[in-house]
């Protein structure tokens, strides 16, 4: 019996594939990883994608304006990652908010909120950290699935 479901859970995961999610309406990655990747299986497909910062895909830079243009970029990449694996940012099941300033949270959350249903946001978790890349203030990363 215990034979049969660990063929089953073998055969389940040996038939997922896995998509890369690439977009120019993104910033391009700027290391070993990738924007974007789907995991489709025959029932559900995940897309598990990047942690996004307020880079402009069209300079490469962190966008003027403080936390709430780095925060407004940032959801907007998201948006564009999650559109580029056909998903809508009403499929995401859960992110991460990462800032430097925890005392940067309401600001964050002004933006963020505008992008989910308030009734039905994702599962989230949020941190104060020490430093993030590029300089940035803040990064969210999110998970999507249907
Ligand atoms: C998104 O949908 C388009 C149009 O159906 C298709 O060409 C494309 O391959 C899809 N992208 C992914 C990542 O599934």
């Amino acid at each position: 019996m215990k034979l049969v479901a660990l063929c089953a859970l073998f055969v389940s995961v040996a038939s997922a594939k896995r998509v890369v999610i690439s977009t120019p309406d993104a910033p391009g990655a700027i290391g070993p990883y990738s924007q974007g990747i789907m995991s489709v299986g025959s029932e559900t497909s995940t897309l598990y994608a990047a942690g996004q910062i307020g880079l402009d895909p069209a300079t490469g830079k962190l966008v003027d304006g403080g936390i709430v243009a780095e925060t407004a970029r940032a959801m907007a990449n998201i948006e564009a990652i999650v559109s580029a694996a056909n998903m809508t940012m009403a499929d995401i099941t859960e992110c991460t908010v990462l800032m430097l300033d925890i005392d940067d949270y309401s600001d964050i959350n002004s933006v963020y909120a505008e992008y989910f249903d308030e009734d039905a946001a994702p599962a989230r978790a949020a941190f104060q950290v020490v430093a993030l890349p590029g300089g940035a203030s803040t990064e969210v990363k999110c998970i999507a699935s249907v």
